[in-house]
């Protein structure tokens, strides 16, 4: 039985660490998913409808993977989506992942629920950074995450728009996982038979949501699901004409994040972002729905020449990441693709993980024949 980072091979590895390294709650919140996780396990399958098929003799020796992504070049084609509670996960939280993003010359993601402050991540990363936004009911709140973004010049925004209420995510309430962790007898138990992550825990920084916490009393006090958080303040209202009011107010790089569909992709375009990021929020979010992969091609074929494509959830391979962009992505993320290899070793961890995907897609590329990503098309690709 393996048990460090250095012989962790692939995602299925560290997750079998992170399992054995967090109390059972924190594991299932990340590992979970709703309802009956059909959309989250359909997000890694249906990269598994499709073959590749590879070119040879094409002097490969030196190759270039570099893409453009929110109008910063970034020198892989796969970044960190921003998540929450990171440092619930491992003490080191953000700032191990925005280390890790920098030292592969990547981007990454800052969620509105995150655990290191944006003037943190700003002082201490300069990778290209991506700043995630739940729009809350409270105005002020949202409007004073953009300012603090913009004072800290953070160069692009994502607004999620596939969290108007919370998922069902039944893991969650068969475990009783809040945030903070609720100090019950169970949790106490679950906390002693994993004492390195309960030492760490308690002995750190004292945990808490940063972008939130002078705002609402839930940004510490109160332990809450996430899907109660979700569905009691955030703000249900939001429209396409609040998105374009938001696109506006920050002024710059603008994504719509967990857009699905054609149509909404051509209203994207309406209310001027710059790049849509086709995701179901790893299956978190509403069980049923399609997969990223399974919508890419409509999604690029309607609107491609006119914004990028980002393809988020499931990966889990390099392979999977030449055939997104095959089918026209400009770039891939994810979350528990290093998440788990957080809470399983911190930065070590998600360098580690993040090397495995680079020396992956380096050596497929390699053995599809092509030198640069801009090489791969739907002519390298056969559905079944
Ligand atoms: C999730 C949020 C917080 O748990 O992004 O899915």
């Amino acid at each position: 039985m393996f048990n460090s980072i250095s012989k962790c091979r692939n995602t299925e590895d560290f997750r079998k660490l992170a399992k054995k390294r967090l109390p059972g709650p924190i594991f299932h919140y990340i590992d979970g998913a709703a309802d009956d996780e059909v959309t989250y396990r359909r997000n890694t399958e249906s990269f598994e409808q499709c073959d590749l098929v590879p070119n040879v003799l094409a002097g490969v020796e030196d190759i270039d993977m570099s893409t453009t992504v929110m109008g910063k070049k970034i020198d892989m084609p796969l970044y960190f989506a921003p998540t929450a509670l990171q440092r619930l996960f491992h003490h080191d939280g953000e700032l191990a992942v925005g280390k890790t993003a920098q030292k592969f010359g990547t981007m990454f993601g800052i969620s509105s629920l995150g655990t290191t402050s944006i003037e943190d991540i700003a002082k201490h990363v300069s990778t290209p950074k991506l700043f995630q936004l739940y729009v809350h009911r409270d105005k002020g709140l949202t409007n004073s995450m953009l300012d603090r973004c913009k004072d800290a010049k953070f160069d692009g925004l994502a607004l999620t728009v596939d969290t108007i209420v919370g998922g069902n995510r039944e893991r969650d309430l068969l475990t009783g996982f809040t945030s903070p962790p609720k100090l019950t007898l169970n949790s106490l138990i679950s906390f002693a038979m994993h004492p390195n992550w309960a030492f760490n825990h308690f002995t750190h920084s004292r945990f808490e949501l940063h972008q939130i916490k002078h705002w609402i009393r839930e940004g510490n006090k109160i332990s809450l699901s996430i899907h109660d958080y979700f569905t009691k303040m955030l703000d249900q209202s939001m429209d396409w004409k609040a998105a374009e009011e938001i696109r506006k107010y920050w002024g710059g790089e603008f994504a719509l994040k967990g857009i699905m569909s054609v149509e909404d992709a051509k209203r994207a375009i309406d209310i001027g972002a710059s790049t849509i990021m086709i995701s179901n929020h790893g299956g978190r979010q509403l069980d049923g729905s399609r997969s990223p992969f399974d919508q890419l091609a409509e999604i690029v074929d309607a609107v491609g020449d006119k914004i990028d494509v980002i393809c988020e959830g499931g990966i889990r391979r390099g392979t999977h990441v030449l055939k997104a962009l095959s089918l026209g992505a400009k770039a891939c993320s994810g979350g528990r693709m290093y998440l788990y290899a957080l809470a399983a070793g911190g930065q070590k961890g998600v360098e580690k993980a993040m090397s495995n995907m680079k020396n992956e897609i380096e050596r497929d590329m390699k053995l599809m024949g092509v030198k640069n990503i801009s090489e791969l098309s739907r002519k390298n690709l056969r559905f079944r």
